[in-house]
């Protein structure tokens, strides 16, 4: 996808919002600065009055010094390509008015109308927005309209029914691009090239060879001043129904027919159909207590502001899950997410089943750990697979070594999850947006045991979870916690 997208009004709802400054705006003056953006215009959409064109492109311009952009990149941009449009109270009149503006926008810069909304909005204000675009036609134009939504969708199975419903009844599916953001990182895309353009893997990618895989997603960072949106919330909501379930589905999906979006999110639906009830038991979840993190004293979760001191949000959660398919049958999944943790790592790993008879451990080897893939998602990128070999020498002893590939070794620019979504979406390419129906599939593992929360165990900050957690890991645990 070299080529640029066709010229567009990209709008953003929330435009002087925290997302917008921090990622959309300064991903979009990165695409525009490498030429990838094509004609595209922005318009900053927000409740206030008080700004016009030109203050709005001062604070587009301050969000991009904080981004890292260049002053001549941040002049181009905002100097040709940024707008401001109010909604004022949302009437009517005031969706009305942003109409006309669009529209009047087009004609000066000679643009066909095709337009994407991106609702940049707590999820309550969702509906509204929805329904203002439609009352007055900009639901549709002659040329295409898209939707782009961000998580949470929903907080359990009814609620994200209920928002697919509301959404469907402004939107078709094939306008609506629902963001997790997850599936804009590059390793984590890269999961479906070394997946099914190796066939190395994909022979021992079945429940023959796997004896079980483990996705980690680790951060070191604490709800620092989220405390509004996370408490009552939590790790489950989060990270699992949707970052760790996407990746989990990646893993585990059939190949597709082709690399198309349908052809790939039927696969990954097919996988989330086929998990099994979670059982509670294997279950825990965690919440973090004062401790280091990098040898610096941090406070509980219970101690942060704006979190009450009774508060029973879990900040970890490990589960066992199992995929009742031809593929993994008895292979147990292990799900594991956390803030405070000792640091931030995010990985999969691919533990592979022993060979059936040790030659060695006769001659004293000390063979008492498998082979495993780890596919490190971030920070440093990259793959390695480790394996046993012989230490050189007398007497006879193996060791484990990583045959690795790191992608910072490689290459040296990773694009942002965010400058490949929103260009994508510019594209009309849903492959990497999530589907109503996986939404709903994934709020359905999860809202039983939402529902019956159970207990909840404490954890240092700097450690790696609750010592209950310990068991729903693969085995090699130094290989995911250095
Ligand atoms: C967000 C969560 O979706 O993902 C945050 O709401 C979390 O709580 C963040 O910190 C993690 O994203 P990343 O890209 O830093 O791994």
């Amino acid at each position: 996808m070299s080529q640029a997208p066709p010229p567009s009004l990209f709008i953003i709802f929330g435009g002087t919002g925290d997302l917008a400054r921090r990622k959309l705006l300064p991903a979009l003056a990165r695409l525009a600065e490498a030429d990838r953006l094509g004609r595209c215009h922005v318009v900053g959409v927000a409740r206030g009055t008080d700004h016009d064109d030109e203050s709005y492109r001062r604070l587009v311009s301050a969000a991009l010094v904080e981004a890292g952009l260049s002053e001549k990149a941040r002049n181009a941009f905002c100097a040709s390509w940024v707008h401001y449009q109010t909604i004022g109270e949302g009437t009517e009149a005031d969706y009305e008015a942003l109409g006309a503006r669009l529209r009047a926008l087009e004609a000066e810069h000679g643009l066909p109308s095709n337009r994407t909304f991106y609702l940049s909005l707590p999820p309550k204000a969702f509906p509204g927005a929805m329904e203002g675009l439609a009352k007055v036609g900009l639901d549709e134009s002659d040329g295409w309209t898209r939707l782009v939504i961000e998580k949470p969708f929903g907080k359990d199975l009814a609620s994200a029914r209920e928002l697919n419903e509301v959404t469907h009844r402004y939107f078709r599916e094939e306008q609506i691009y629902r963001i997790d953001h997850y599936l804009g990182k590059e390793t984590v895309q890269n999961l479906l090239v070394f997946r099914f353009a190796n066939a190395i893997f994909e022979s021992m990618w079945n429940r023959e060879r796997v004896q079980s895989v483990m996705i980690t997603v680790a951060e070191s960072l604490g709800v620092g001043t989220r405390a509004g949106y996370y408490d009552g919330i939590g790790a489950m909501r989060d990270m699992v129904q949707n970052h760790i379930t996407q990746l989990l589905t990646l893993v585990a999906m059939e190949p597709p027919s082709s690399f198309d979006a349908d052809a790939i999110r039927y696969e990954k639906i097919k996988v989330l159909k086929s998990i099994s009830a979670i059982d509670p038991s294997n279950v825990i979840r965690g919440q973090y207590d004062h401790g280091q993190i990098d040898g610096e004293d941090v406070i509980g979760y219970l101690e942060e502001a704006g979190i009450g001191g009774s508060s029973t949000t879990e900040t970890f959660v490990a589960m066992q899950l199992e995929i009742d398919n031809w593929r993994w049958k008895g292979v147990p999944f292990y799900l594991r997410s956390g803030k405070r943790l000792a640091k931030r790592s995010s990985q999969i790993a691919v533990q592979f089943r022993d060979v059936p008879v040790s030659l060695f451990r006769a001659m004293g080897a000390k063979l008492d750990t498998t082979d495993v893939l780890i596919i490190t998602l971030q920070p440093n990128e990259g793959f390695a697979l480790h394996f046993d070999v012989k230490v050189p020498g007398d007497p006879f002893r193996t060791r484990r070594i990583p045959l690795s590939f790191d992608y910072g070794d490689l290459f040296d620019d990773i694009p942002p999850a965010y400058q490949t979504l929103l260009l994508n979406v510019l594209s009309g390419d849903q492959t990497l947006f999530v589907h109503a129906d996986e939404v709903e599939h994934s709020w359905r593992l999860y809202t039983p045991l939402l529902e019956n929360p159970g207990i909840i165990h404490r954890y240092r900050s700097g450690s790696w979870g609750p010592r209950e957690a310990e068991h729903l890991a693969i085995p090699e645990r130094e290989l995911w916690q250095v």
